[in-house]
């Protein structure tokens, strides 16, 4: 049995939250090795109903199941509140999360001390491909916004909805 269902089975789950929009090669980077060490990675879709994206969590959670399908082990959905309640719900120990640049630790080791005293889940980091240790979802929306190449930091179907949506807009 896999899914929350089976509690206390033996399935290693870990959860890659953010807020994905859209994700990027550097998160499927991070991403794919998750799914290589773990059972079942969720992909957690942060809804921040106070920040309008470029692209809505469904259109961002379609993006992403089209570019993790290969790995046959990835569950994307979105999720509302507190990770560490999201992890309860799905009986998932363990956070993993890249690590761009000395400049993310701060903020990143806070969290995680915050969610392991919330609840006791663990957080993993992985340190990112140094191909992508300049990228984010921010910077890529930027540059694609005034017409720069983002070809080689976006899958091809990330490329194209881009491409779509900006000229739509
Ligand atoms: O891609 P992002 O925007 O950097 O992702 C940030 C995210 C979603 C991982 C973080 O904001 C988060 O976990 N939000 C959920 C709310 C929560 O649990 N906040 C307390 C964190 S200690």
């Amino acid at each position: 049995m896999t899914g929350p269902e089976s509690e206390g089975s033996q399935v290693r789950r870990a959860v890659c939250p953010g807020s994905f929009d859209p994700i990027t090669n550097g998160h499927l980077d991070i991403i794919s090795r998750a799914s290589r060490l773990y059972d079942e990675v969720y992909v957690a879709v942060m809804i921040n109903k106070s920040k309008r994206g470029l692209f809505d969590i469904d259109e961002r959670i379609d993006l992403i199941r089209e570019v993790t399908a290969e790995y046959g082990n990835v569950i994307v959905e979105a999720f509302h509140g507190l990770l560490v309640d999201y992890c309860k719900q799905r009986d998932i120990p363990a956070i993993v999360k890249g690590l761009r640049a000395v400049s993310d630790f701060d903020y990143e080791l806070q969290m995680a001390q915050m969610n392991n005293g919330l609840s006791g889940v663990e957080t993993l980091f992985v340190p990112t491909n140094p191909t992508y240790s300049f990228l984010s979802s921010s910077l890529v929306k930027e540059v694609a916004t005034w017409g720069g190449d983002v070809s080689h930091l976006v899958p091809p179907r990330v490329l194209e909805a881009l491409n779509e949506r900006l000229r739509k807009d």
